[in-house]
């Protein structure tokens, strides 16, 4: 019954007929979500721009955090907290109705890349872009906290929203804006039960949206491995112990870990970034330091990883009769994890937002990784991707490059899609 009533909906272009009887939020606010969002649209691209002219660098969004404060205040907001987590804004809109809790979070830095596409908003910035669209994201945030806000007599419930700094990571090598977020007691407030969020994605058309059920993206954690020999000069080396051979045999051990260690079944991934060592060509180096990330998406796959990989560090080691050391920080990402109720539970919304399930697609599950993670170990989270890509418009680079840029017809669709799934979580029973 359901795949016939699926292919008349594709036949008669009708919006996720299927799905309808699945969706709590009524039809007369989702329409009403629509009409508004489009509405905002012009104010949405003039937003993004703005963000995308003076990008800021992870813990340094100073400029980005005050236009948003200053936005949220002017919207009636309940309760607007700056500096949360260094340079976070944490604001609270209570519905007009009682009911849960639902927590919005968009991020808000740049990265040190430089902008070579030739736009009238380019990056007024030398080598600082927002090459990941975290510009989007801000500007979807503030558009969902205005379509909001102007329904708050009817909102069932209290919507928390999330404007992060550094998910990219802080620059300075400390912990990442989610955690220094959660750290600093952004829940401090009312509690959320459910938390959304989304990221623009350019290998999905606009019009579409990514949506996994389980993993979306995976763990991460860096790793730091120095191997210690003894210095001689490089004519005699059966006087010391060279660490150079030791790394190399290292770095193809740790190859095998995918290849031959893990269930090929389970993605992940080992991959040595730096290898350093040494300081003259005739000189035996004393030590030689590796680092790397890993990524998996699974659970309890980075421990997995990890126990593997200093079992063949220390193997290879002991064998040459170098010593080592094998740093894990416990600050990576967990991997972003979709809890299977809620994602099942917004899959109808959000195909009504897209014109039914045939815009709905399930990618892979990205190696990259999110700092929404923490989040998603304190609540169940929705973390979706956002189509911006156009090809027949050659919208097309992937982002972390310095020719990213996004079709902004997906802004208004952006804030429909996560306006309309974080109220049918509030109006769900
Ligand atoms: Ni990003």
């Amino acid at each position: 019954m359901r795949p016939f009533v699926l292919l008349l909906t594709g036949l008669l272009a009708l919006p996720a007929v299927a799905d309808a009887q699945d969706i709590a939020l009524p039809p007369a606010v989702r329409q009403r979500l629509a009409a508004q969002a489009t509405s905002l649209a012009p104010r949405l691209v003039e937003t993004r721009r703005d963000i995308h002219r003076h990008p800021e660098l992870g813990f340094r969004e100073t400029r980005t955090a005050a236009l948003i404060a200053e936005r949220l205040r002017s919207l009636g907001f309940d309760e607007v907290r700056e500096r949360v987590g260094v340079t976070g804004v944490v604001a609270v809109l209570k519905g007009g109705r009682p009911g849960k809790v639902v927590a919005i979070r968009a991020d808000m830095d740049a990265l040190p890349i430089p902008e070579l596409i030739d736009v009238p908003y380019k990056s007024t910035v030398p080598n600082v872009k927002h090459a990941c669209g975290h510009d989007g994201h801000v500007s979807i945030g503030l558009g969902v906290a205005e379509v909001l806000a102007s329904m708050r007599a009817e909102i069932p419930g209290t919507v928390v929203f999330l404007f992060q700094p550094a998910e990219e990571g802080d620059p300075d090598g400390g912990l990442s804006g989610a955690q220094r977020m959660l750290d600093a007691g952004v829940f401090a407030g009312p509690v959320p039960t459910a938390v959304f969020g989304l990221h623009v994605l350019p290998t999905l058309q606009v019009g579409t949206l990514g949506v996994n059920v389980g993993a979306a993206m995976a763990s991460s954690n860096r790793f730091t491995i120095t191997i210690t020999g003894k210095k001689t000069h490089a004519a005699y080396p059966h006087t010391g112990i060279d660490p150079v051979p030791v790394a190399a045999q290292v770095v193809s051990v740790l190859q095998t870990i995918p290849s031959r260690m893990n269930n090929a079944a389970e993605p992940i991934v080992v991959s040595v970034g730096t290898i350093n060592g040494g300081n003259r060509f005739n000189i035996i180096a004393d030590s030689v330091t590796l680092t790397g990330t890993v990524r998996t998406l699974s659970k309890d796959g980075p421990a997995r990883v990890r126990a593997w990989m200093e079992r063949a560090v220390k193997g290879v080691t002991d064998a040459s009769g170098a010593t080592y050391t094998f740093d894990w920080p416990t600050s990576g990402n967990p991997v972003t994890f979709n809890e299977e109720t809620l994602a099942a539970a917004s899959l109808p919304v959000l195909a009504d937002v897209v014109g039914g399930r045939a815009n709905i697609l399930s990618p892979p599950p990205q190696m990259g990784a999110e700092d929404f993670a923490l989040y998603q170990q304190k609540m169940p989270g929705l973390f979706f991707f956002l189509g911006v890509g156009n090809t027949a418009r050659n919208i097309t680079a992937m982002i972390h490059t310095e020719y990213f840029d996004m079709d902004e017809a997906a802004l208004p669709i952006g804030v429909r899609a996560l306006s309309s799934v974080a109220l049918d979580y509030l109006y769900r029973k």
